[in-house]
């Protein structure tokens, strides 16, 4: 039985302030069925990583270098991410591969990174609308994933987790209902199969693209949908905390 996962990006939003106010909203909370992980932007983890000492919280990064150390003006390495508290980095998030050039390569090389250093890689998927509309999906997905598994071993494979995050539900308001959302991650976890059947069935599936207070159990209670990466619903103490409470 995969345990689920909610997991709040807050992409480069928030105060130092906004942080340690979740972050003392969330002490008061247990919760009982799914891992909660947070990513506040890097400047703010030190704060949140104090405040959340007796939570049963988990700190992520929302990405990090593919290189180890050197001279890479404006980086921040998974070392530095690890010191700073966090468990699991997010990597191909597809503002990165839009904004930012993050190729299947060097995704590929950030999961290694973050695996290497013992962390736990979100791995972030997705198709744009075109794509989707090209009828494109399975295919992107498929050369998505692949790539970012290609780099790492087959026992840090089990510890990944995988966001399926199509590009046009991103901050949209426009969430994919939750059949056509069970469709893909039932694909995803097909072409894991590929690799292992094992694998396939414990590989942490989580949904994103406008999870909400009021459509996340109905997201959350499809088969293969095992939690979600929540961007601008994070933000809200109340709302965030409705979404982790929302899991099957
Ligand atoms: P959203 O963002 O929930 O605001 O759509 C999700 C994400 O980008 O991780």
């Amino acid at each position: 039985m995969r345990r689920s996962l909610v997991a709040g990006n807050w992409k480069m939003n928030g105060s130092r302030k906004s942080a340690l106010e979740l972050a003392t909203a969330l002490g008061d909370v247990i919760f009982e069925k799914t891992d909660v992980v947070i990513a506040p932007p890097t400047p703010h983890l030190d704060a949140m990583r104090s405040a959340l000492t007796s939570a049963d919280v988990l700190l992520a990064g929302q990405d990090c270098s593919e290189h180890e150390k050197g001279a890479y003006t404006g980086e921040t390495s998974v070392l530095m991410l690890r010191e700073l508290g966090c468990s699991h980095v997010i990597v191909g998030h597809s503002e990165r591969r839009q904004f930012f050039g993050d190729s299947d390569q060097r995704v590929a090389l950030k999961v290694s990174r973050v695996v290497a250093a013992g962390l736990i890689p979100i791995i972030c998927v997705g198709e744009t609308l075109l794509e989707r509309q090209d009828s494109m999906t399975e295919k992107v997905i498929e050369r998505q994933v692949a790539a970012a598994l290609s780099q790492i071993h087959d026992k840090a494979k089990l510890s990944m987790i995988v966001a399926y995050e199509p590009v046009w539900a991103i901050g949209t308001g426009e969430s994919a209902n939750p059949e056509q959302a069970q469709k893909v991650h039932l694909l995803i976890r097909d072409f894991l199969s590929k690799y292992d059947v094992v694998l396939s069935e414990s590989t942490r599936i989580l949904y994103g693209g406008s999870v909400k207070s009021d459509n996340a159990a109905s997201l959350f209670a499809m088969p293969d949908i095992d939690g979600g990466l929540v961007g601008g619903a994070s933000l809200d103490a109340k709302s965030f905390i409705n979404i982790c409470r929302s899991t099957a």
